[in-house]
């Protein structure tokens, strides 16, 4: 009978002690597993490194970096299988623009600005022909404020934005995941030359979010562990209370 009592006051202990461990591993394996996958195998694309060795966009590669877009593409060339095409005007394109209109943009506009000019897919110079318009840039889809259209024939490939006419200039660089070609005109946007209707503040785009993470340092990776943490601290509360109860529980019986 004491053996029975004993045995019965044990089980519940073993099963929760079971329970317990399997959910603290189940936790936390999905957090380790990133880490591997993280190690790269070959030196990933930078298109700052690209402009650089090309020469003559100063003034691109340091709104790329103000902008923090140049991190954005780099990560998007490691993360996306449709790959990419930038359009990259010189600084003979920048310098001609009306003097002080560069300034005169605030971020949220400078981000937009250089969206403008990025293609979510891989487009190679025979590809121009098959695009319609207007062209689907990573500034978003509005064809009254943000239309791009391309129009080819043979070797000469056209722009216009509405404000904004250019020429491709030729190509500075493509892997057949990422194609870079020099334009000779800055694609400035519609939507910064008409008046906008007066609509709900703008959704927080990345240039915050990649800002604040700038400040503060690698914010996102922490925020997942510590919710990763909360939820394994909230099982452990789960499972202490449950363990005392069960042991409260089985005292009072015997
Ligand atoms: C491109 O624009 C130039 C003028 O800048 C024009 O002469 C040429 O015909 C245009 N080509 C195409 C394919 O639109
Ligand atoms: C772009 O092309 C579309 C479709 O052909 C046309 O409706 C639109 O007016 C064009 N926009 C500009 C700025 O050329
Ligand atoms: C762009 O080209 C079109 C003709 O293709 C012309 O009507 C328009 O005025 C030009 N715009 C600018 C800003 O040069």
């Amino acid at each position: 009978m004491v053996m029975m009592k004993r045995m019965f006051f044990a089980l519940p202990l073993v099963l929760v002690i079971c329970c317990y461990s399997t959910v603290t591993t189940l936790a936390q394996s999905p957090a380790a597993a990133p880490a591997e996958a993280l190690a790269p195998s070959t030196p990933p694309t930078d298109i700052i490194r690209i402009l650089q060795k090309a020469g003559g966009f100063t003034t691109l590669i340091h709104l790329l970096r103000t902008t923090q877009v140049s991190t954005q593409i780099n990560s998007q060339l490691i993360n996306s299988n449709g790959g990419l095409t930038f359009f990259a005007p010189n600084d003979n394109a920048f310098s001609s623009l009306k003097p002080g209109l560069l300034n005169s943009l605030n971020d949220q506009q400078k981000n937009e600005l250089i969206q403008f000019h990025l293609l979510p897919t891989f487009v190679s110079t025979t590809d121009f022909s098959t695009l319609s318009n207007p062209v689907r840039t990573q500034a978003g889809e509005n064809p009254d404020r943000l239309a791009l259209n391309v129009t080819s024939s043979g070797n000469q490939v056209n722009f216009t934005t509405g404000i904004v006419n250019a020429t491709l200039g030729g190509t500075v660089y493509t892997d057949h995941q990422l194609a870079v070609y020099q334009v000779d005109k800055v694609l400035l946007p519609r939507d910064f030359f008409v008046a906008k209707t007066p609509a709900p503040a703008p959704a927080p785009e990345k240039t915050k979010a990649s800002k604040k993470k700038s400040a503060e340092g690698p914010a996102v990776p922490a925020a997942d562990d510590d919710s990763a943490a909360v939820t394994v601290k909230q099982l452990n509360g789960m499972f202490v209370s449950f363990a005392v109860t069960i042991v409260a529980v089985a005292a009072f019986l015997l």
